[in-house]
């Protein structure tokens, strides 16, 4: 059991977030990492209506009665999506934690969802940002350190040096990430007066989560120098698994590519190719640093024992080192 403002505001037995993460985070996946003690955040934006949004909801309401979220995506869309009628949808379905993600403050998110007594974090990347969502009234802020996988803005800050820099600029709850794979990191995101850990790289490797086994193998192999950041010339950097695809993405970019040339291999089913149809030459797949420390498929469940025993591991390390 550990108890930090984030177990207790939530009622979670782990002060883990499982990562949104486009594609991957299912009602089933979300419903796993809740069953196993943390919170699983379903990623709204994989749903083209309003219908199959509430349907996915329903369906994890199915898997789990323990606390999971919902992320609204703030970030461009190919094909935007219209939130309105998605926070409809949360209100409706009686959501109780909702986590936004994105280029912008989630003002109109809060003022809508709020009164409902939701609760609202957002995630970011960069102290200033972190200071203006607290300022609109987020319960909790989210920093990952461009360590990790998917989105990581243009600061560039690690997380080592992010994760204090916020917990000292705010006055919310703060829960770190990028690049937290075992619980010695876990431990250092605490120590540095995080409250809680996302982690999405880490979870991949896990049973319940739906990429194909092809992926896992190949993520399974891989390096902290098997990651690339891709997309910055078109304002939406990402941490992502080299592969031939962002190979030939690098390329592009290199001779000063319009964004136009870019989308035939990156569009949504090519990466479904690759995630769910096991096709590692098409698409890609975000992908932090911290998956050089992933060596093991295991239930969710089971690797939540294992970063609970390994941080308890850190804490006596830590205890015999200062006596
Ligand atoms: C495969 C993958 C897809 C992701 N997709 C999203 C997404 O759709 N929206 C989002 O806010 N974050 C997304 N993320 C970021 C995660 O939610 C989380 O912030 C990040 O993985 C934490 O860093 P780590 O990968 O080093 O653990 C994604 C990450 C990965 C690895």
């Amino acid at each position: 059991m550990l108890k930090t403002k984030i177990t207790e505001m939530f009622d979670i037995t782990y002060p883990f977030f499982g990562g949104t993460m486009m594609y991957i985070s299912t009602p089933a996946f979300v419903g796993a990492v809740s069953e196993a003690g943390g919170i699983g955040i379903l990623a709204s934006a994989m749903y083209r209506s309003k219908e199959s949004f509430k349907d996915a909801i329903k369906e994890v309401k199915d898997k789990t009665d323990k606390p999971f979220g919902v992320n609204i995506n703030l970030f461009p869309m190919m094909q935007p999506i219209d939130n309105n009628e998605y926070m409809d949808v949360i209100i409706e379905e009686g959501v109780k934690v909702v986590e936004t993600s994105g280029h912008r403050a989630p003002d109109d998110i809060v003022a809508r969802l709020k009164p409902e007594g939701i609760k609202l974090i957002h995630k970011c990347v960069g102290v200033r940002y972190a200071k203006k969502v607290e300022s609109v009234g987020v319960d909790v802020v989210t920093v990952v350190g461009f360590e990790n996988g998917g989105a990581t803005g243009t600061l560039d800050i690690t997380t080592l040096c992010l994760v204090p820099a916020v917990v000292n600029a705010v006055n919310i709850p703060v829960v770190g990430g990028g690049g937290i794979a075992t619980g010695q990191g876990i431990a250092a995101i605490l120590a540095l007066g995080a409250e809680g850990v996302i982690m999405g790289t880490r979870i991949l490797c896990t049973e319940e989560c739906p990429i194909h086994d092809n992926l896992k193998k190949a993520l399974l192999a891989a390096s902290e120098t098997d990651t690339v950041l891709m997309l910055r010339p078109y304002g939406n950097t990402h941490r992502c698994w080299i592969s031939e695809v962002t190979k030939k993405v690098k390329e592009l970019e290199e001779e000063n590519a319009p964004f136009e040339k870019i989308i035939p291999l990156i569009e949504g089913p090519k990466t479904l190719s690759m995630i769910r149809d096991g096709d590692l030459k098409s698409g890609f797949i975000s992908c932090g640093q911290g998956i050089g420390q992933v060596n093991r498929i295991v239930p969710v469940k089971d690797l939540f024992h294992q970063l609970a025993d390994e941080l308890k591991d850190a804490n006596n390390r830590l205890g015999q080192i200062i006596g």
